[in-house]
């Protein structure tokens, strides 16, 4: 019985996309409806933190409302055959939800809180339901915040996540436009041999690297070659 080989899945919005959720640059994505000004960076939460808290009141609504999708329990059944590590700039949890047992959000989590003071990363605290109001504090007395990494701020798990990445024999790039960073650049930091496979509608236009095999599909779409290439 040889070692499983080791999968790592870089996803996007595009992998909740098929579940419902709005991704952010597509055609009446999130950052058409709302100026990332206003409720996506520190300044936006220091001038008007009830605006930004209903941003993602509204989006954690949604997120509770979607179902993970054919795309997300494929990645979780790959389960049985490889190891599987995923690494998600997505902030919700349908991952999760399919059953995938490893998975590091590198811009946190919706279905959680922290601190809107110093230490922010000490201590993460689950949201019940939908709403985190104005006045829930975390222990020091601060008012909570999402647990989402804003435009501007670190990446706390920047590290982490070029490690995982660096472990992967077969590399699955899924539902990312890979126009933020220091995320994007997480697609170099794979050993030689490793094979990469994007996933994207737009994919083609995305990657121009050749060692890429190109899936132009979307993630739900592309179970049929995923299949083919993990099982050829
Ligand atoms: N299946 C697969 N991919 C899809 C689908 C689908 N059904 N629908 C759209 N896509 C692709 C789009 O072609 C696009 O390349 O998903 C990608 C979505 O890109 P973005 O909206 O930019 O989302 P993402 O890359 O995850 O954004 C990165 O930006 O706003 C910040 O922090 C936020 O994590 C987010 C980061």
């Amino acid at each position: 019985m040889e070692e499983k080989k080791q999968i790592v899945v870089l996803s996007g919005a595009g992998m909740s996309a098929d579940s419902g959720i709005k991704t952010f640059r597509d055609s009446d994505g999130l950052w058409e409806n709302y100026r990332i000004e206003d409720v996506a960076t520190p300044q936006a939460w220091r001038s008007n933190p009830s605006l930004v808290q209903e941003f993602y009141n509204q989006r954690r609504k949604n997120v509770l409302d979607a179902q993970p999708n054919a795309a997300h329990l494929f990645l979780a059944e790959l389960e049985q055959f490889y190891k599987v590590k995923v690494v998600t700039q997505n902030i919700d949890d349908l991952h999760e939800r399919a059953g995938s047992s490893d998975i590091l959000h590198l811009h946190g989590n919706i279905r959680q809180a922290k601190s809107s003071g110093p230490n922010a990363e000490a201590k993460y605290y689950p949201i019940e339901g939908w709403e985190l109001r104005m006045d829930q504090q975390c222990d020091e007395g601060y008012t909570l915040r999402p647990h989402v990494v804003w435009f501007g701020e670190e990446v706390p798990l920047l590290e982490k996540a070029a490690e995982i990445c660096l472990q992967a024999d077969i590399l699955i790039v899924i539902g990312t436009s890979l126009q933020v960073y220091p995320a994007a650049n997480l697609i170099h930091y794979t050993k030689p041999g490793c094979r990469k496979i994007i996933v994207d509608p737009n994919a083609a236009q995305l990657m121009n690297d050749k060692s890429y095999t190109v899936i132009n599909k979307t993630a739900v779409e592309s179970i049929p070659e995923l299949k083919r290439i993990l099982f050829e």
